[in-house]
């Protein structure tokens, strides 16, 4: 299987209601723990990664030979997107494509609508002519992501009607609207604008993402895929486990140094926790 783009397989979701997880990729043991997990669980995937996880790895054409060889080397045959997550830049969006991605965020989300659709409309002309997907935020997303704060303070939710001309000006793949959720940890519980939500879905009709999986109950995960969400984001709990288990993994150890042994540890926690949230998110069998 190539990596593909996102839309089809955001269209299949809404469809069969269930919801496609982004995962992100912090390094090569991530991209390794999401593409067992999917091939295990029959799901589509999506890898997500930030413009820092690539310098961080080294390069986008790096990152896409990457995922490339791991596709051929575990034999996967399910769908897998290689996605770049919340690109500040035209630039960078095009570097992603370059390089073999197949789906790039551009968000514009601190920028006035105007200019918000202006840089999409851009992005979204260079991305469709290649068959990659795109995806973009209304509204603003609080929180923190790969050392990019956006303070509470900073945060507005999406307005649906001008979700709706945002997703008929740009024609993007997949919408993220501001509806509560948060990058990181949550202080208290999450409070999801449901109501919000439903009217964005109505006067959109687009396939939708929810960022800030971390941290959000089953039930309301579940309202909101059964709303029309069909994109979920997971990173911070993702990381959460991995440094767990390389903790837990580490107490005591005879032999500490031996690199690959407990780093196989961890990338088996963060694939059994990606199992269970494709369940969760209904893409088990989907594939
Ligand atoms: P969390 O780190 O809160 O799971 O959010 C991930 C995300 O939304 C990536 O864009």
């Amino acid at each position: 299987m190539q990596i593909v783009s996102m839309k089809n397989m955001l269209h299949a979701a809404k469809k069969r209601q269930y919801a496609v997880g982004q995962f992100n990729v912090n390094s090569l043991e991530f991209a390794q723990a999401f593409l067992l997990a999917a091939k295990e669980e029959s799901s589509p995937v999506i890898l997500g990664i930030t413009e820092a996880a690539v310098r961080h790895i080294g390069s986008f054409a790096l990152v896409a030979s990457i995922v490339r060889e791991l596709i051929k080397a575990y034999e996967v045959t399910v769908p897998v997107a290689l996605h770049l997550d919340h690109s500040s830049s035209f630039e960078a969006c095009v570097k992603a494509i370059q390089a073999g991605f197949s789906s790039v965020m551009i968000d514009g989300s601190d920028l006035p609508l105007e200019k918000n659709i202006v840089l999409t409309q851009k992005v979204a002309a260079v991305a469709h002519a290649l068959g990659v997907s795109v995806e973009a935020e209304l509204g603003r997303i609080t929180g923190e992501e790969d050392g990019i704060v956006v303070d509470e303070s900073l945060g507005t939710f999406a307005a649906a009607k001008d979700c709706e001309r945002f997703v008929l000006e740009t024609q993007i793949d997949c919408l993220a609207p501001a509806i509560g959720s948060v990058h990181g940890l949550y202080k208290g519980e999450p409070r999801l604008q449901f109501d919000l939500l439903a009217d964005i879905v109505r006067f959109t009709q687009a396939p939708c993402a929810l960022h800030g999986g971390t941290g959000i109950p089953t039930h309301d995960i579940q309202k909101a895929i059964g709303l029309g969400i069909t994109k979920i984001n997971v990173n911070t709990e993702n990381q959460m486990v991995y440094t767990a288990a390389l903790r837990c993994a580490l107490v005591g150890a005879a032999n500490a140094h031996e690199v690959q042994k407990y780093t196989r540890q961890a990338v088996d926690a963060v694939r059994a926790s990606v199992k269970q949230k494709m369940r969760e998110f209904g893409s088990s069998q989907q594939a």
